[in-house]
């Protein structure tokens, strides 16, 4: 049988990091936040509170949950807390080095049974894990954004991963509610490869001058997504958006091509809903 378990360490508390958060401790898991900028911890925890006030208004969860829930967040301020960890999930900027930095940290702290799993969007886990001690605890956990709402979560391994370190992910995100999926170490996986290829089309119709209202309208309409390529972005996070588009062109050898719009946004700090505008207008809810 599959560790569980009973206590997480998120590494990175933004936009995935801490939907991630929010789910576990939902479902009973004692989880501590860490986050290399200052207060990013303690912001998400009140991010995560007022999500869960929203949703408690539209009936998805009970105030008594939502205490309990808030009560098993804890932001900390050092990795030594991971010590205490089943497991140890990271959701730091999309960029290998950083993440591989992250996992090199950890394994001088963690003893050596401690879970690794990384929420990458697009990167090998054969290659992060590429520089650890022990890869066979290193795993991607997959989720998809907003976190509390989608159902998936993809599993994936890298070539030195144990079929242990598989079957304990999928029996934890399991058991936060979601649907797992093995999906191959290929670039993108499997929802990011087909994404990847929606975005770059509509950043390239966007670029030809097609207005960014009636591209999202007509996907929405004629494909009947619940939003269109440029919403999507704007909620992924723009930069996210950019380095994601980045990694997977890098992963499949083929040149970048980005899209100037995109670029010129986050150049300008236009990230999409966490800054309020991006592709849209966000006015504080
Ligand atoms: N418990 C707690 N909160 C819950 C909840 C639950 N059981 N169910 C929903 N919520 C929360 C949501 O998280 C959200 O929180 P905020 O208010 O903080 O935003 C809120 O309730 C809204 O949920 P609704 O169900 O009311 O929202 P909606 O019906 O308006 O739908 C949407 C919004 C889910 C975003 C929908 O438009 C949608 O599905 N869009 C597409 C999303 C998508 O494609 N995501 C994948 C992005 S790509 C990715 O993630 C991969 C990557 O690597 C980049
Ligand atoms: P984000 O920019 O919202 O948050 C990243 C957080 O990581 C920031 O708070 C930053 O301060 C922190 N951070 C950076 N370096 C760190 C370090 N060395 N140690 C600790 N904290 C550090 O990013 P995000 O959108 O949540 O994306 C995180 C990861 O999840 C990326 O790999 C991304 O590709 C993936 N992902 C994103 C989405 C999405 O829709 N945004 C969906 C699925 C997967």
């Amino acid at each position: 049988m599959s560790k569980k378990i009973e206590s997480l360490l998120v590494i990175g508390t933004g936009t995935m990091g801490a939907g991630i958060a929010q789910v576990a401790a939902a479902a009973g898991c004692e989880v501590s936040l860490y986050d290399t900028a200052l207060d990013a911890a303690e912001n998400a925890r009140a991010r995560i509170a007022a999500s869960l006030a929203r949703a408690k208004e539209k009936g998805y969860v009970e105030a008594a949950d939502m205490e309990d829930t808030l009560a098993r967040l804890h932001p900390v301020g050092t990795l030594e807390s991971s010590r205490e960890a089943g497991a140890v999930i990271e959701a730091v900027r999309e960029d290998l080095q950083v993440k591989q930095e992250v996992f090199l940290q950890l394994e001088n702290i963690v003893p050596p049974d401690t879970l690794l799993w990384t929420n990458t969007s697009m990167i090998s886990i054969t290659r992060i894990a590429d520089p650890l001690r022990h890869p066979e605890r290193v795993a991607g956990t997959h989720f998809f954004n907003p976190v509390p709402r989608m159902k998936l979560v993809e599993i994936i391994g890298g070539r030195r991963t144990d079929a242990r370190t598989l079957e304990a992910a999928e029996s934890a995100v399991r058991a936060w509610g979601k649907t797992p999926v093995r999906a191959p170490d290929t670039p993108g996986f499997i929802v990011n490869r087909l994404l990847d290829a929606l975005l770059r089309e509509a950043l390239s119709l966007h670029e030809e001058g097609v207005e960014g209202r009636a591209i999202d309208e007509a996907v929405r309409l004629g494909l009947n997504f619940p939003m269109g390529p440029l919403e999507l972005m704007d909620l992924v996070g723009l930069d996210t958006t950019r380095d994601c588009l980045v990694a997977q062109a890098d992963g499949m050898g083929r040149e970048l091509k980005c899209g100037e719009s995109l670029l010129r946004l986050v150049k300008d700090g236009r990230l999409g809903r966490k800054s309020g505008r991006g592709f849209f207008d966000y006015p504080p809810q």
